[in-house]
C-alpha cells in the first residue's frame, strides 16, 4: 500500500487505518500490562518498557562514554524505563563504526562502571530503591561498516552485491582473524560483567559482523561460511562461552529475524531467491542459542543502508533516499508479527519487540495488547527513547503520553549518525541535537 505519514487523531482512527490496510493491529485501552514486572534471569525487571540500543556517537577518543552519554542514560533511568539496553559498543578499535562509537577495554573499564552506577542512581533518585532497571550492554564488531577513523575499512566476511559497491576494494576476514576475534568477544563479556551490567547482548543484526556471518552462504573454504552450522558457529560459540564465563549475568542476543536480501546473500529468507520472510533458520538458531545459555532475545529486521523501512518504519526518509513503497503501519506489523511468532515458539524466553516508535503516543495501546496476547515479553523503543526518554514515567503518573514529546520519525537522528556527529533527537532535544544538526563544518 502507498506510503503515508502519521495522521491519526485517535486510536480508533489508527485502528480503522489498519483495517483498511488489511492488518490485524493489536490494540487495547488498558496500558497496565506495560507497567507489570517481568523476571529475567534472577532479576525482576520493574516494567515491560525497554530502551533499544541506540548509538549516540559521543564517546571520548579512548572509547569511554562522554558527558552526553551520561546524560542520555541518566534520562532513560529517571524516565522510568524497566530495561535499558546500552548502545552498540565496539570490542576492538578496528570494529568501531565511527570514531565516536563507544569502545570497551581493560583501560577504560572504570568509565563504564561509572556509567552503570550513574544510571542506577538516577533511577533510585526518582523512584526509590525498589525500582532497579535491568541494564544490558550491547557488544559488537561493525564488520563491513567499520569506520574507526571515519573512513571505511572495506573488510567483510563475504562479498554481498546488495551491499558492496566495489568488490575489488574489499578485504576479507580470515578464519584465523575470526578465531582471534572470538577470544576478544569473550574478554568483552567478562568486562561487561565487571562493569556491573545485568546482561550482555551479543549484537547479531543490521548487517554488522555477526549478522553478516549468519548470511555468509558464499564464504568458501571456511568453518564460518556455507552451511547453517558454519554460518552460526561464531555466534553460538560466543554465546556458549559468555554463559560459561559469566553464568550469573544474562546472555542476550539482538537478532535479525530476516533481512530482505535474497538467497544466497541474506538470512531469514527462502532459498528460492525471493527476499521474503522465512523464519525456519532463525527458529533453528534461536533453539540452539537458548540451549547454549541465551535467555533474552531482542528481535529486529532489515539492514539500515539497504532496507531502512524494515529496520524502522518512518514518515520521512533520510535525506537523499527514497520513500518506500509500503505503508509504515505495514512495517510496524511485520515486526510485531515476527516477534509474536517467535515468542509463541519460545514461550520461556523473553523476547523484546521492535518497531513501535512510528506509533507515537499510541505505542502503549498496541504494546499492551501485544503483551496481553503473549506476542512479546517487553516492548522496545529506539527513536522514541531519544525523543521521549520519560515516556514510562508519564504512563505511570498520567496514564497516557503526550504527542508533542513523541518521536516524529523524521530520520534526522539517522542523518546525524551518517554525518558522523553526536546523535540524538533533533526535534525534541533541540538544545544539543538541533545545534549539532545545523552545525556548519
Ligand atoms: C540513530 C540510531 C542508532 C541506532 N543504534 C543502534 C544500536 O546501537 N544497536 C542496535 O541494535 N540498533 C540500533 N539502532 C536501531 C534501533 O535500536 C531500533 O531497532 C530501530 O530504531 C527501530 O525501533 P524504533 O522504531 O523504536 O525506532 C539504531 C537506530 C537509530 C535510528
Amino acid at each position: 500500500m502507498p506510503h503515508e505519514t502519521f495522521r491519526y487523531r485517535s486510536t480508533e482512527e489508527l485502528h480503522n487505518k489498519a483495517l483498511e490496510l488489511g492488518l490485524n493491529l493489536p490494540i487495547q485501552d488498558s496500558i497496565t500490562p506495560l507497567l507489570e514486572p517481568v523476571n529475567i534471569g534472577s532479576k525482576t525487571v520493574p516494567n515491560r518498557i525497554a530502551v533499544h540500543p541506540m548509538e549516540g556517537f559521543d564517546s571520548k577518543s579512548d572509547g569511554s562514554p562522554g558527558k552526553s552519554a551520561f546524560r542520555r542514560y541518566g534520562r532513560y533511568a529517571s524516565g522510568g524505563n524497566g530495561m535499558i539496553q546500552f548502545e552498540a559498543t565496539a570490542i576492538t578499535q578496528d570494529g568501531r563504526s565511527n570514531p565516536g562509537q563507544l569502545l570497551l577495554n581493560e583501560k577504560n573499564l572504570d568509565s563504564f562502571k561509572q556509567l552503570v552506577d550513574h544510571t542506577r542512581s538516577e533511577a533510585r533518585l526518582e523512584f526509590g530503591d525498589t525500582h532497579d532497571p535491568f541494564l544490558v550492554l550491547q557488544i559488537t564488531h561493525s564488520g563491513r561498516y567499520s569506520k574507526p577513523d571515519g573512513k571505511p575499512l572495506n573488510k567483510v566476511a563475504a562479498y554481498n552485491p546488495n551491499l558492496d559497491h566495489d568488490r575489488e576494494k574489499l578485504n576479507f576476514f580470515s578464519d584465523a582473524e575470526l578465531d582471534e576475534l572470538k577470544e576478544t568477544y569473550i574478554k568483552a563479556v567478562i568486562l561487561t560483567k565487571q562493569a556491573g551490567f545485568d546482561a550482555v547482548d551479543i549484537k547479531a543484526c543490521h548487517g554488522y559482523l555477526l549478522h553478516e556471518l549468519l548470511g555468509s552462504h558464499t564464504r568458501e573454504d571456511s568453518k564460518y561460511g556455507g552451511s547453517f552450522e558454519n554460518r552460526t558457529r561464531f555466534l553460538l560459540e560466543v554465546v556458549e562461552a559468555a554463559h560459561r564465563e559469566a553464568p550469573e549475568m544474562v546472555t542476550a542476543v539482538r537478532l535479525n529475524a530476516t533481512d530482505g536480501i535474497a538467497f544466497p546473500y541474506g538470512f531469514g529468507v527462502p532459498e528460492d531467491g525471493t527476499p521474503y520472510i522465512d523464519l525456519s533458520e532463525p527458529k533453528l538458531l534461536i533453539r540452539q542459542l537458548i540451549a547454549m545459555g541465551c535467555s533474552l532475545i531482542n528481535i529486529t529486521t532489515g539492514i539500515p543502508y539497504h532496507s531502512p523501512q524494515l529496520v524502522r518504519p518512518f514518515d520521512r526518509p533520510v535525506k537523499g533516499t527514497s520513500i518506500p513503497e509500503e505503508h509504515p503501519l505495514e512495517g510496524v506489523m511485520r515486526m510485531v508479527n515476527i516477534a509474536g511468532e517467535l515468542q509463541h515458539e519460545f514461550p520461556e524466553t523473553p523476547i523484546v519487540g521492535t518497531g513501535y516508535s512510528w506509533l507515537r503516543h499510541y505505542y502503549p495501546y498496541v504494546g499492551a495488547a501485544v503483551l496481553n496476547s503473549g506476542n512479546a515479553a517487553l516492548i522496545g523503543l529506539g527513536r522514541n527513547s531519544f525523543a521521549y526518554p520519560d515516556s514510562p514515567k508519564d504512563l505511570m503518573e498520567l496514564g497516557e503520553l503526550n504527542l508533542r514529546k513523541s518521536c516524529v520519525t523524521c530520520s534526522k537522528c539517522t542523518e546525524l549518525m551518517r554525518m558522523g556527529r553526536k546523535t540524538g533527537c533533533v526535534t525534541r532535544d533541540t538544545d544539543i541535537y538541533l545545534r549539532e544538526y545545523k552545525r556548519k563544518d
